[in-house]
């Protein structure tokens, strides 16, 4: 993984994490690459142009309508000048005018005028980052192509706990060497489809048909796989883990809309199905919200089943990806149902975990799960998500090598 000699234009907007891209910068410098930041309009009262200037070592940017600037490095230059736009923090602000198409200081302008790959790193305060007006925002940003690194989860410096502290420095460098410098792992030239997190079903406007699933797994399967060179395409439901860096994200909502996104996807030679796709739908969701009367019964649901997408996925196909893996998780008879889905979905393996509410599983940072194949099914040890992804794109790296 090198990144030597690559040019990364290092766009800093105002939020209080700023400081931390000192630390981004020092880290790209060491490891060879050209940096030159830009400051957003609001950046400037978080960190100074002196400190990024020394650091970089390289001239830094903040004014759309300087006559030097414009006459040395015009803003149409400096926005294709670059390997990767990094946009590290990335403020609800930014973030919101990038998603509008607005060009109204320098790091937006050159944001959009770019033709070079951008990579984003938010950081806020959890209320912003979860806001409606936010998570739009991020989809219209992840339709377009944006890569995103974190944010990550934990205490923030207004006392808050959650998503929206910027991802750490190392992390958004591993998120760059992966933009830039692939590593050529064993699945290299390999594209993987993968599903994770829940669906919602809309029952009205205002509620939906919903279930615990947090998407770490699937999220999780998905950074594995591409750690090994694949190609990923993760589509994947309402979630508030983070998504993972170098992965083509497609977010959808409801079980249909995740198997139109996934037939979007094929070809591939890998899916892997850890979404917890609701099995049922209301068959016509109300346009408006449904009241509540006084004395009146509760409205029946009249629900009907979703597509199955596992099985549509597996059926023979001329695209069907070369190995299907779908997840199972059961409460009772682990082992047996397990075995019979794999047989009835007609895919290659299942990944079954055991989700009775004892095991805390469900959402939860760990797994134990049993890998069933045609050969047989396997234990493996309680594991954190992470490990069992990696445990997992290792196997299927060995079974397609
Ligand atoms: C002390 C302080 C800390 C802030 N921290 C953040 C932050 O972490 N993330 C964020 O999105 N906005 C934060 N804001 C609000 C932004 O600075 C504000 O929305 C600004 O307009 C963003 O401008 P920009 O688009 O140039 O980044 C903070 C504001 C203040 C006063």
């Amino acid at each position: 993984m090198n990144l030597l000699g690559k040019r990364i234009l290092l766009i800093v907007s105002g939020g209080i994490a700023a400081y931390k891209a000192l630390e981004l910068v020092r880290l790209l410098r060491g490891a060879g690459c050209g940096v030159t930041c830009v400051l957003s309009r609001a950046a400037g009262h978080f960190v100074t142009p002196l400190s990024l200037q020394a650091l970089s070592e390289s001239r830094v940017y903040t004014d759309l309508f300087s006559l030097t600037d414009e006459s040395e490095m015009g803003h149409i230059q400096l926005s294709r000048a670059a390997d990767l736009l990094v946009v590290a923090p990335a403020s609800a602000d930014l973030l919101a005018r990038m998603a509008t198409g607005l060009a109204d200081d320098l790091a937006a302008t050159v944001l959009l005028a770019t033709d070079k790959p951008v990579l984003v790193a938010p950081a806020m305060n959890v209320r912003m980052w979860q806001h409606p007006a936010t998570v739009a925002n991020m989809a219209t940003l992840a339709a377009r192509g944006v890569q995103v690194v974190g944010p990550d989860e934990g205490a923030m410096a207004c006392n808050e706990f959650g998503p929206g502290r910027l991802a750490e420095p190392p992390a958004i460098l591993a998120a760059i060497t992966a933009l830039l410098a692939p590593a050529p792992g064993p699945l290299a030239g390999k594209h993987a489809l993968v599903t994770s997190g829940p669906t919602h079903e809309p029952i009205d406007p205002v509620r939906y048909i919903a279930n615990r699933s947090s998407g770490r797994q699937g999220n999780a399967i998905a950074a594995a796989l591409a750690a090994l060179g694949a190609r990923v395409t993760l589509v994947r439901g309402p979630v508030t883990v983070p998504d993972p860096a170098g992965v083509t994200v497609v977010r959808v909502e409801t079980a249909q809309q995740m198997l139109d996104a996934c037939l979007d996807a094929l070809p591939a030679d890998i899916a892997v199905c850890a979404a917890a796709v609701a099995d049922w739908r209301v068959a016509s969701a109300a346009s408006g919200k449904i009241k509540k009367s006084p004395g009146a019964p509760p409205p029946m649901l009249d629900l009907v089943p979703n597509p199955d997408i596992l099985a549509l996925l597996s059926a023979p196909r001329p695209d069907r990806p070369r190995l299907v893996v779908g997840f199972a998780a059961e409460t009772d008879a682990l082992d047996e149902n397990a075995a019979a889905k794999r047989l009835r979905k007609g895919c290659d393996w299942i990944v079954a975990n055991d989700v009775s509410p004892a095991t805390g599983i469900m959402g939860g940072e760990d797994n134990t799960v049993h890998l069933v194949t045609a050969a047989g099914i396997e234990d493996w040890p309680r594991l954190p998500k992470t490990e069992v992804a990696q445990r997992l794109a290792a196997r299927i790296a060995a079974t397609l090598a």
